[in-house]
Formats: structure tokens, sequence, C-alpha cells
């Protein structure tokens, strides 16, 4: 496939793991954002954090393949976990996107994009299938060499990988009441985020490969079960670097 890789993080923290792994990077602005146009193991990447939304994404992914030229983007960041079994330290790879907020009924049904004909779009099958394999084998190696202290802080015994239905909106899901509508609504969606389902968007109207993976912070709902910031820095991150440094690497 021609053209770089972008790998886009949601946190700055994640992007920090990515760019030190690259030995080259130099900095362009597009758009007031930052890319990072350089190398990772040998691949020509561009590397830039996401915004946060679904139009902030949108404009990131779009400049990432007008101006960068890229064919395939690798996204990691958080989510919330909706579906019983994604518990905070398991990590989520998409197959397919909604957007949980999108309602243009009763012009359309309900989720479904005007102008598409459709609610869900796809994330690229192989990139996605080589992204679950890699996140499987990080899960497992990784916690396992870290402190019982850091195991225990967040309950990461036996984190998993899930794979399937990432619903996206402009909404941090923070209420038992919110996440339990969202359920029952898409009773199929695993995990909640920001920004998944806008890259899907461009990218399926670009014909660029997406891939996504997403580690569970929270429940999306009223408890606060982790310090975040903690979370972020000694699981997300961690995991994050991990996952792409591997990705890359194959
Ligand atoms: N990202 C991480 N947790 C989230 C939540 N609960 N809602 C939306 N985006 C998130």
């Amino acid at each position: 496939m021609g053209g770089p890789t972008a790998i886009v993080s949601a946190l700055h923290e994640e992007l920090a793991a990515v760019l030190a792994l690259m030995p080259d990077e130099q900095a362009q602005v597009v758009g007031g954002r930052t890319f990072w146009r350089g190398h990772l193991h040998g691949h020509d990447v561009v590397a830039v954090l996401s915004g946060i939304g679904k139009v902030a994404a949108a404009t990131t992914a779009t400049a990432l393949i007008e101006r960068f030229g890229v064919q395939r983007i690798v996204f990691t960041g958080v989510a919330g976990g909706l579906s019983p079994g994604v518990n905070v330290g398991d990590v989520v790879v998409a197959r397919h996107f909604l957007q949980h907020d999108m309602d243009a009924s009763p012009l359309f049904v309900r989720h479904v994009v005007p102008g598409y004909g459709r609610a869900t779009f796809d994330a690229h099958a192989a990139l996605t299938a080589h992204l679950v394999r890699v996140s499987e084998d990080v899960l497992r190696s990784l916690p396992a060499q870290w402190p019982d202290e850091v195991r225990n802080a967040f309950g990461l015994h036996a984190p998993r990988c899930h794979q399937g239905l990432l619903i996206s909106g402009d909404r941090f899901v923070s209420t038992t009441a919110e996440s339990e509508a969202l359920r029952q609504e898409l009773p199929d969606a695993l995990a909640v985020e920001m920004e998944g389902a806008a890259f899907a968007q461009v990218c399926h109207d670009y014909r660029v490969a997406l891939a996504v993976v997403r580690t569970i912070s929270d429940r999306a709902d009223d408890v606060a079960h982790v310090d975040f910031p903690r979370f972020l820095r000694e699981v997300a991150s961690r995991y994050s670097g991990a996952i792409v440094e591997t990705l890359l690497n194959e």
C-alpha cells in the first residue's frame, strides 16, 4: 500500500509514547494541528492527535488524507465500556462504527447517516485482524511485567481484547442513566467514545483503511472507577505504545 501510515492518538500521553519511537520526526502545522512526519521501524508515518469530538476528528482525518496522502490510519485511545463484560483495562478493537447521536428522524431512520443509506461503517478487515492479533499479544505479555501494585490499583488480572461495534458521539458519557439508555438502544455496542465513527465516515469517503483500538478507562457511568491521569500514564499509553510498536515491527 503506497503512502504513509497515520498513527492517530486521542491523548497527549499516547502521542508522546509514539513520538518516543520515532527517531526523525519533523513537525508540520496544518489546520492548527501539529502533524509529526517521520519513520517508525522503517515505515513512513505521520503521527497526530485526533482532536476531541466528531468534527475535530473528521478534520484531522481529512487533513491526513488530503495533505499527507495517508493510505491507512491506526487510531488508539480510550473509551467507556458499555457491554456487560467490557471492563476497565480491557481493550476494544472496532469492527464497525456508529454515531449514537446521529438522528435525522423522521426523515431518516434513527442513526442512519443521511446521504449514505447506512448507520454503520466498517473498519478495514485485514488491518483490523492484524490489530486484534497484536492487541491480544500485548495484553498477554505487558501487564504481567508490571508491579502487583499497578495491576491491583486497576484490577488488571485477566484483561481481554473484544472486537465489534464501537459507538461515537459528541458527549462524554458519565451517568448510569445515559449508558443504560445506550445499552437499550444499541445492545451490540461494546464501548463508547467521541471520534471513531467520524474517522470511519471520512475513511469510507476516501477509501482509506482504518483500524481503531481503545483501552477501556471507565464504564461510562456515575462511578469514578480509577485515577484517570494515572490510568492514562501507567496503562493506556503503555498499551497503545506497545501495540503501535508491535504492529509496525511485524
Ligand atoms: N472516552 C473514555 N471514556 C468515555 C466515555 N465514558 N464517554 C465518551 N468518551 C469516552
